[in-house]
């Protein structure tokens, strides 16, 4: 080996330096440093394995422990050096180690290759990702569900093109995202068992003539189940684009949220205010007061989504096993993953922050005929075809538009103008109450089956 290419582990068969761009290039060490405890981890599950199977001595195993405790002192400290020219994560620690012990650290790559090292350092450092993003979801809906309690029988305008459709309570409102960040939790816990799977063992591709045991390795470090193909062991990255994949759909879900927060809060609408210490203000306009957190949330759900296209994009092209290509994949993941974490453990903070305007909400009701489905529903109960009835109670908003009044407005006279079928019982239906008490079905928004809902999700998240 000349002194030139001396820096790399694997330089003995290399006649030039590479040229410090190439070094540059292909450094993942400022990125995959992140993985470092997982690392350490997962190296001395498989020395454990190594010296149970009499592959190394017991001499070289309580060395290579001693020598990985100081390692992680140093990074923890702050004092480890952490250089280009080791590549990434893997070799950073091992030449670390090898100072600190000698032979015994060049011992350690016994059996494995960085290829099956780095997919077992992700799948662990996802897995606990996983975990950690399962208990804000759990956080953020306990703080949906508190207010969902608190604004039960609160009735708002539904809506649908924006419209004004027909009276909801904000509390069923709130569910419907107590719902969808459900199904994201499903999502996430999904992907965590195929995230759990060990892949060391596979060695470089072809496995390893060494009487290895896997199961030994998978038991140490919490694996559910051995990767049960050397070649997709090293290849595999599905498990990076599942969680992309629920990762950018929970993100779509926060984006819809954020989207009608920043609806809410316009003054025009003003159906909330969020604290202030989720707003900024306008360094120009002295009177903004602006919702930076679900517009910059709404925002990030694009950074999102393009990690999944990224990963997806990675994989396309990729014949068995591995390839460089792979170490493109940590940075889309771990960005995914802050962004993810940060996103879920601020809503959970603002959820609690949201202060609710009922007048606000039920001006809105009164301005948009929201009980026409009512009326048209009570004429179809008497016996008037339902398309006789939407035509009916048409004529009549028309007549209540002319007269800038709101339906339960009209005098009993007048209505009874547009279908004879119109008694004095009409207003029972023609009420925001009225029409919110009468959808008492499951799933529906009469207040007893929001409280009810409220009750079942209470249920469910205390079993999380
Ligand atoms: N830094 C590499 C990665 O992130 C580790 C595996 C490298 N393997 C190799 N044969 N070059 O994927």
């Amino acid at each position: 080996m000349t002194s030139s290419t001396s820096g790399y582990t694997w330089a003995g068969r290399f006649s030039e330096p590479v040229s410090t761009l190439v070094k540059r290039y292909t450094a993942s060490v400022e990125f995959d440093r992140r993985l470092w405890r997982q690392d350490i981890q997962g190296s001395l599950a498989h020395a454990r394995m190594l010296a149970r199977q009499n592959i190394i001595s017991a001499d070289d195993l309580a060395d290579i422990e001693r020598g990985m405790q100081t390692v992680a002192e140093e990074i923890e400290s702050g004092a480890f050096v952490w250089s280009i020219d080791l590549e990434d994560v893997h070799l950073n620690i091992e030449k670390r180690l090898t100072a600190i012990i000698g032979d015994a650290g060049k011992r350690l790559h016994t059996g494995r290759s960085r290829n099956d090292q780095v997919a077992t350092d992700i799948r662990l450092y996802l897995r606990d990702a996983v975990d950690a993003i399962l208990q804000l979801i759990t956080a953020f809906r306990t703080a949906l569900l508190d207010l969902a309690e608190q604004e039960a029988a609160t009735p708002m305008p539904g809506f649908t093109h924006l419209q004004v459709a027909q009276p909801v309570t904000f509390g069923h409102h709130l569910l419907a995202y107590f719902e969808m960040f459900g199904r994201d939790a499903e999502r996430f816990a999904d992907c965590r068992k195929r995230t759990n799977r060990l892949p060391l063992g596979a060695a470089a591709l072809a496995g390893t003539t060494y009487p290895i045991d896997r199961a030994y390795v998978a038991e140490q470090l919490g694996f559910d189940a051995v990767c049960e193909n050397s070649l997709d062991a090293v290849s595999d990255r599905d498990f990076a684009i599942e969680f992309c994949a629920a990762s950018a759909l929970l993100m779509t879900h926060i984006s819809r949220l954020s989207e009608e927060l920043v609806l809410w809060m316009n003054p025009r609408v003003g159906f909330i205010r969020i604290a202030d210490r989720f707003c900024t203000g306008s360094s120009i306009m002295p009177q903004k007061k602006n919702p930076d957190v679900p517009e910059l949330a709404r925002g990030k759900t694009g950074r999102v989504n393009g990690h999944l296209m990224a990963l997806l994009t990675l994989m396309k092209g990729q014949p068995l096993a591995y390839n460089k290509d792979n170490q493109e994949d940590k940075e889309p993941l771990f960005d995914a993953v802050d962004t993810v974490t940060d996103t879920l453990r601020i809503f959970a903070d603002m959820v609690p922050g949201i202060s609710v305007q009922p007048e606000a909400m039920r001006a809105a009701l009164t301005q948009g005929f929201a009980t026409a489905t009512d009326l048209a529903d009570y004429l179809a109960k008497k016996g008037l075809p339902f398309r006789d009835a939407h035509e009916a109670v048409g004529l009549a908003v028309k007549r209540a538009e002319q007269l800038g009044i709101d339906l339960p407005q009209l005098p009993l006279d007048e209505l009874q103008t547009f279908s004879s079928l119109i008694a004095e019982d009409v207003y029972a239906v023609l009420t925001v109450e009225g029409s919110l008490a009468a959808r008492s079905h499951f799933g529906g928004t009469a207040p007893e089956q929001v409280k009810a809902a409220i009750a079942r999700a209470r249920r469910l998240l205390a079993a999380c």
